[in-house]
């Protein structure tokens, strides 16, 4: 009985408390911790968790503007995206994500926020990003320009390593950037749960850069890589999104002090693109209130993932050091340190004002007398789709373009477009312009469409096959008179799984089609692992299709940009006849490497494993 009569006491004391709370404070509490961030970023520190959940949670739902943006995604998602149907089918085995109806989600959606609206715009926005997430294409996401602009740092690295004495037991090791003494020790429990659970289960629900849960695996911790290649990763503790909870707790075990646990806040930062901080999601509707460099999604055909990129913080310790390999000069090109006369080209992005070097990189491994090489292209966040085909050109000839036939989706109203496009004069048609045949080639002959029946070809809702895209004069005369030693033998590929878009075309296709041998390092350990992730085909941003497209509607609503994949690329056999949809496809790598306490911070000693691979020393 007391208990009870104390209990309902207390509760009513609660809902007064609440109560009070809900009439009298939250305009100012959100406005006080609005000022709160504002004046801890004016004043270059950390903001507080808690001022700045209260601070984003506080700009008001609206409702006309969250309606107009849930028709206008599925708008787009459903004229274009490529991968649109394809998302509501079960996983292939391997894969590890949910099927996605994104026509019933975004639906459901959209009559939720009339039934039940959200409590915020910050709420809705969570929710609608969240829908695109769990597609697990790394091309594809609505960007939230007012929230997700702030970086979360634990201020430490986490990797993984598989230890090779006794049973092969795996087990994570901890690297502290902000206590040095924790450097070393084993992490035995993150927030209460097995360290190794706890990276899976988050690799699993919140990373969205693959389908492939050990690549997921890898992103979300520290890479083994140079510094000057650091780009997405340690996704576990720097992150882009609000954090569930405002700190981290740790149990360690380590080599000196033994067991040690603490509890980590996260820091939080704002990303530059302001002069001076003026936080005002109110003007959501306004699309000249934030003029930032890089708001505009991506409307050129580049696919590197835009947000991580200026991440300058947590960064591994202990500084990468190579000491099996000597570096040429040419910036990632090295020698190893065996007798194997085995040269390593690290690239970490394609873009074609590269092509020049690249290809007088490859020069200089034929000079050097170089009679293997290792390509290795970890955390690779992709680039120009044109160079997939110069590169893959460069090391191997073929009278066919070297690339993957492609799809994208038809629409009625694209057609008129398409045939119009096909009459005009012009014969220099802009690299976006999807619509354009002129831009393509037929697959598997290479040749020019004559009619635009011929590009519509017979299928429903889809061309018939493209190639990926052709080669400029510029690239073509670079490629002129190139001739390299070098066979499919002489070639392997490592990566960390991470090689997306651009980069994950050229791996895949060099696999497929040219046989080289790929190696995936990192992962759960004994479990396959793929070497590239999200390839699709092209992406490109709403503004842009729907100009090329001829649509009435010429984007989402308010700032915050979408961007989707339009194009599907597909494996093909020596028939020529066109396989699976590359996206959808899992292509575990042919060989395996794990990280350890050494190759963690020193890449030459994976490349030297590598390299006795590529000699058949070893067996994989
Ligand atoms: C803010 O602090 C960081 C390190 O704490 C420093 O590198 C940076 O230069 C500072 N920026 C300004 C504008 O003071
Ligand atoms: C990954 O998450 C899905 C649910 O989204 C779950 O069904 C699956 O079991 C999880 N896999 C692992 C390995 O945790
Ligand atoms: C981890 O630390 C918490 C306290 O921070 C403690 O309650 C828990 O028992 C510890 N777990 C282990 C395995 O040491
Ligand atoms: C949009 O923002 C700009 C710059 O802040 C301002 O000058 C303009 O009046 C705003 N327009 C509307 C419709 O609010
Ligand atoms: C590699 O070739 C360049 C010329 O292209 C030469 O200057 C350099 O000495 C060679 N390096 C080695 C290690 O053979
Ligand atoms: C296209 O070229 C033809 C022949 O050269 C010419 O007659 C026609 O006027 C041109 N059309 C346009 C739209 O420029
Ligand atoms: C266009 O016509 C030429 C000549 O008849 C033919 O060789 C080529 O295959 C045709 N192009 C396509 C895409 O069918
Ligand atoms: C390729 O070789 C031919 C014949 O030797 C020569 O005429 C041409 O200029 C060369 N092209 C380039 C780009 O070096
Ligand atoms: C564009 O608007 C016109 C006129 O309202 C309509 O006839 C046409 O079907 C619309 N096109 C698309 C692609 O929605």
């Amino acid at each position: 009985m007391k208990i009870i009569q104390v209990h309902s006491k207390f509760n009513i004391y609660l809902i007064l408390f609440v109560t009070l709370l809900v009439i009298v404070l939250p305009p100012s509490t959100a406005k006080i911790s609005c000022n709160e961030v504002s004046s801890a970023l004016k004043k270059n520190k950390s903001v507080e968790y808690n001022d700045l959940k209260k601070c984003l949670e506080s700009f008001p739902f609206n409702a006309k503007l969250a309606t107009d943006t849930v028709d206008a995604v599925l708008h787009f998602l459903s004229s274009y995206y490529v991968f649109f149907d394809r998302a509501k089918e079960d996983p292939p085995s391997g894969f590890t994500y949910q099927p996605v109806d994104l026509k019933k989600e975004l639906s459901s959606l959209r009559s939720s926020l009339r039934e039940t609206p959200p409590n915020s715009d910050y709420d809705f926005s969570t929710t609608l990003r969240n829908i695109i997430f769990k597609l697990k294409d790394g091309h594809t996401n609505v960007f939230n320009l007012c929230y997700q602009r702030f970086n979360y740092d634990q201020g430490l690295s986490l990797y993984s390593v598989v230890t090779t004495d006794k049973n092969k037991k795996k087990k994570q090791v901890l690297d502290d950037t902000v206590d040095s003494s924790n450097n070393n020790c084993e992490v035995i429990e993150i927030g209460g749960k097995p360290a190794l659970q706890a990276i899976i289960d988050f690799a699993n629900d919140t990373i969205q850069y693959s389908k492939d849960l050990d690549v997921r695996f890898n992103m979300a911790l520290a890479p083994s890589q140079p510094r000057f290649l650091r780009q997405f990763f340690q996704q576990f503790t720097l992150r882009e999104d609000l954090p569930e909870t405002s700190s981290i707790k740790y149990n360690l075990t380590c080599p000196k002090k033994g067991s040690v646990n603490f509890e980590r806040k996260w820091i939080i930062t704002y990303n530059d693109g302001f002069d001076g901080f003026s936080f005002n999601c109110l003007e959501q509707n306004n699309q000249t209130a934030f003029s930032l460099n890089d708001n505009s999604a991506s409307s050129d055909k580049v696919t590197k993932l835009t947000s991580r990129d200026k991440i300058t913080s947590s960064t591994l310790n202990n500084e990468p050091k190579i000491a099996h390999a000597q570096k040429l000069d040419g910036g990632s090109l090295y020698l190893l340190n065996d007798e194997s006369k085995t040269g390593v080209l690290v690239i970490s992005e394609e873009k074609v004002k590269d092509e020049k070097g690249l290809k007088y990189n490859f020069q200089e491994l034929k000079n050097n007398g170089t009679k293997k090489i290792i390509l290795d292209m970890s955390n690779n966040p992709g680039g120009d789709i044109t160079f997939t085909l110069f590169l893959t050109s460069l090391l191997f000839s073929s009278k066919q373009p070297n690339s993957f036939p492609t799809d994208i989706i038809i629409n009625d109203f694209t057609i008129p477009k398409i045939e119009k496009n096909f009459k005009s004069n012009s014969t220099d048609p802009d690299d976006d312009d999807l619509y354009n045949p002129k831009l393509f080639l037929s697959f598997p002959f290479g040749s020019p469409f004559n009619s635009s029946s011929e590009f519509i070809g017979t299928r429903k809702k889809r061309t018939s096959n493209l190639y990926l895209n052709t080669l400029t004069p510029d690239e073509k005369k670079l490629l002129e008179n190139v001739s390299f030693p070098w066979t499919s033998d002489d070639i392997i590929i490592i990566t960390n799984g991470f090689c997306a878009s651009a980069c994950a075309l050229i791996t895949l296709y060099l696999s497929e089609v040219h046989k080289v041998r790929t190696i995936a390092v990192g992962g759960r350990f004994d479990s396959q692992m793929s070497f590239s992730t999200y390839p699709g085909g092209q992406v490109t941003s709403p503004n842009v299709i729907a100009d090329y497209a001829g649509d009435n509607i010429t984007d989402v609503p308010g700032i915050n940009p979408l961007s989707l994949t339009v194009r599907e690329a597909y494996s093909f056999d020596e028939n020529n006849n066109v396989k699976d949809v590359l996206e959808y496809s899992y292509k575990p790598a042919d060989c395996r490497l794990y990280y350890d306490e050494k190759n963690i911070i020193d890449p030459s000693l994976l490349w030297l494993e590598a390299s006795k691979i590529l000699n058949n020393e070893i067996k994989c």
